[in-house]
């Protein structure tokens, strides 16, 4: 079931596009934009400048696999092209279309605590909110109804990981979804993106003076070709501050879930 990609676009100067042979599907906040930046520091790594949303918008899927193609960057025929749609990992028909398009393909799936990824979450609705010029309910609004957590709250389905990954492993085996830890790629990014290039069996190139931190943002910043650069101001902000037996809540929430996630896929993340 392999796209035949005979009739590919071809530049005079010998790139083309390519469909990905690599996809970030998540998760929303996850980390996702400084995943694909710091990839992209690898000379055989091109990747979609824009979330592409082709597997998971039907407007888009329904333009076909040249309309997916016709999205990637030019690249070199040994380039790997890389794209990154944060809500395919939670969209339950995506795993089926992917693995339609190549069931070999290597997957890149970066997941932080689940009880931050949701302030995240809130914090990034908040923002696109207030760029519309509207109100947006307080966070402990939306996460508690009645004294409980708000079940309804999408934010906390997204942050199920369990839930989406069953979706993904019923067409992709455990070895073909790398998980990065979205934590640890804050922290210390240069030890995650050598597992990364491990898993794409790419060439050892990336190294510790593309990483440097700056206090200023108080993150990690890209340094490429001595072209130093930081995420965008979106990537990196505030959260609001929650009341303590609420995170509490939140916590223990997510303690019986995140249990799930780490039996499904064998390994364990330090989250609260
Ligand atoms: P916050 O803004 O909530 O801190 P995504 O790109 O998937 O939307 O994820 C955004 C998150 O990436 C940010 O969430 C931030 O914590 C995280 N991140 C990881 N590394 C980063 C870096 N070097 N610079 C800025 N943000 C980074």
């Amino acid at each position: 079931s392999h796209h035949s990609d005979s009739e590919l676009p071809v530049h005079s100067n010998g790139t083309i596009q390519q469909l990905p042979q690599t996809i970030i599907i998540g998760v929303r906040k996850g980390g996702t934009r400084a995943l694909i930046e710091m990839l992209s520091l690898h000379p055989d790594i091109t990747a979609a400048e824009n979330e592409v949303h082709f597997f998971d918008w039907e407007d888009n899927f329904k333009k076909g696999f040249q309309w997916y193609v016709s999205q990637m960057p030019f690249s070199f025929p040994h380039q790997i092209t890389v794209e990154k749609t944060p809500a395919y990992f939670t969209s339950s028909k995506v795993p089926e279309r992917i693995h339609h398009m190549n069931p070999d393909i290597k997957l890149l799936l970066i997941l932080r605590d689940p009880t931050e990824r949701v302030l995240s979450d809130y914090t990034q609705v908040f923002y696109n909110r207030l760029q519309k010029h509207k109100q947006y309910q307080s966070i402990e609004s939306v996460l508690i109804k009645n004294g409980e957590i708000n079940l309804e709250y999408k934010a906390l389905n997204r942050s199920l990981y369990y839930l989406h990954m069953q979706n993904w492993l019923k067409y992709f085996p455990l070895d073909h979804i790398h998980v990065v830890d979205g934590d640890q790629l804050i922290k210390d990014p240069f030890p995650e993106m050598k597992k990364v290039e491990k898993f794409l069996n790419l060439s050892p190139q990336i190294n510790t003076s593309n990483f440097y931190f700056n206090k200023t943002k108080g993150f990690y910043c890209l340094r490429d070709h001595g072209r130093e650069r930081c995420l965008h101001d979106s990537k990196g902000r505030a959260h609001p501050h929650v009341a303590p037996q609420i995170l509490d809540k939140l916590y223990n929430f997510f303690h019986e879930p995140n249990r799930k996630f780490f039996e499904l896929i064998g390994r364990t993340f330090s989250w609260k």
